[in-house]
């Protein structure tokens, strides 16, 4: 009877400090105005939906209405409660300047600003083969895709809002082969090496204007463009992106880069998750 009693008491004690503090992580982005490019599947809608479920305002970019709608109906499934903000939806082809333009102005006029830009549209390189085989209008269309549409997307929030609130935070969704040369991927490796050059050159030019510029390579995660056979080494889910991403979003650095599974070995060797974090550029040589 005391037992119970002291047990009554007790969840009547704990549980207005559980449900505060899980009220608290629940919210991780309150108020955040995130942009997410790409995000009608894969690891763009995984994203948007992490945002979405952590209180954060989500504009999804994508070419195909009915993605984006799909993804923001999960968004809306995914919600705990009614307060979620709901998903603002924006079809446009991120290579299009005129298009993204639009879009973020449209998005500015609804919000003001915007606080977090996550640059994931992309895809993979096909056909793959040794380059003598490869065409180069396929590699000035994966370029195109890969690299210059992050530069027109980034040039529009960095004019329309970054710079001048001085106020921001620019994740690019890259890849170990922007770090590692892959036989029969050299189109697409050129293309994540290049968007680690612009993300570290950007990190720079804005080191003193209040706005951070980061890498994210997120692993091996099964999608449509990337599609892994079930049960291959390393390979993750598109929710199991999350840890890396808070990692490098709530990092406090800019030019750096993070790898999923370098997030994950740190962890292993009891390790800070920051361990994984990296300058993008080498170190100069200096004998
Ligand atoms: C860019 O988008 C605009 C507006 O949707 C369209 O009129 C134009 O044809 C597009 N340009 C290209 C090169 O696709």
């Amino acid at each position: 009877m005391t037992s119970k009693l002291l047990l009554s008491i007790l969840l009547i004690i704990t549980l207005p400090i559980t449900s505060t503090s899980m009220m608290m992580s629940s919210a991780r982005l309150a108020g955040q105005r995130v942009v997410v490019t790409g995000a009608g599947r894969g690891i763009g809608r995984a994203l948007a939906l992490i945002c979405s479920r952590e209180g954060a305002n989500v504009a999804i970019l994508s070419r195909t209405q009915s993605e984006l709608e799909e993804t923001a109906s999960l968004a809306a499934s995914n919600s705990k409660d009614d307060d979620c903000p709901s998903m603002s939806l924006h079809v446009a082809d991120v290579t299009n300047v005129s298009e993204v333009e639009d879009t973020i102005a449209t998005i500015l006029k609804k919000w003001g600003g915007i606080d977090i830009l996550i640059n994931n549209a992309g895809t993979s390189q096909k056909p793959k083969g040794t380059l003598e085989t490869l065409s180069a209008y396929d590699l000035r269309t994966l370029l195109d895709l890969n690299v210059v549409g992050v530069h027109i997307v980034t040039s529009a929030v960095l004019r329309q809002s970054m710079l001048p609130t001085k106020n921001g935070k620019i994740i690019n969704i890259g890849s170990r082969a922007g770090k590692v040369g892959y036989p029969s991927n050299s189109h697409y490796c050129a293309s994540k090496f290049a968007l680690e050059g612009m993300t570290a050159a950007l990190a720079e030019e804005l080191r003193d204007k209040g706005i951070q510029v980061n890498s994210y390579a997120p692993g091996l995660v099964n999608t449509r463009s990337f599609p892994k056979p079930e049960g291959r080494k390393g390979v993750r889910s598109a929710e199991s992106i999350e840890d890396g991403f808070f990692t490098v979003l709530e990092g406090g650095v800019t030019g750096h880069y993070l790898h999923a599974d370098e997030l994950d070995e740190a962890r292993e060797k009891g390790l800070e998750d920051s361990a994984a974090l990296k300058p993008i550029g080498e170190a100069i040589f200096s004998p």
